[in-house]
């Protein structure tokens, strides 16, 4: 007998769980509907262009990096303001983790490694960038 109202409370809990961690995990921007194109100063997108668009722009081949950041989109406005603010957080987690370019493109590509100066001065623009845009 408890177990029928064990198990549907198990659900619950589960199903709370979830939404919560997915909640938590999704970007907090992602409300904002209206779009934006950022012009991204010149020092930064010739940093941009050489070390990263080659896997995160519209010419780039590489699916599941382009689907996850396309720089053009942050240029051409096809990206929402949250979804904007969203990417630009991002990039300050990943350069703060040295996760971008990916190591084993680095391995084959040493070249394309952000130097410790072009990584300062693109999450100092992605910060300013996204607070700014947030009405920090
Ligand atoms: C060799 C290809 C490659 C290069 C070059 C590269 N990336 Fe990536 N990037 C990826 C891939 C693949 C992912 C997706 C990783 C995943 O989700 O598993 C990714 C994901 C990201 C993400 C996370 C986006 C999201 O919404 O989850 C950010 C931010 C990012 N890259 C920034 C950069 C920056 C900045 C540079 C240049 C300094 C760069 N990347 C260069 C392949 C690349």
């Amino acid at each position: 007998m408890k177990i029928k109202f064990i198990l549907p409370l198990f659900a619950i809990a589960v199903m709370f769980a979830l939404v919560s961690f997915t909640n938590f995990s999704e970007p907090q921007y992602n409300d904002i509907e209206d779009v934006v194109a950022i012009d991204i100063p010149d020092n930064i997108q010739a940093i941009i262009s050489n070390k990263c668009m080659g896997c995160h722009s519209d010419e780039a081949k590489g699916g599941k990096s382009k689907m996850k950041l396309n720089f053009d989109n942050i240029s051409n406005g096809e990206y929402s303001r949250g979804k904007v603010i969203s990417k630009l957080d991002k990039m300050v987690k990943m350069l703060g983790k040295d996760k971008m370019p990916p190591e084993k493109f680095l391995a084959k590509y040493p070249e394309k490694k952000l130097t410790s100066e072009e990584s300062e001065l693109i999450t100092n623009w992605a910060s300013e960038q996204s607070s700014l845009m947030k009405g920090e």
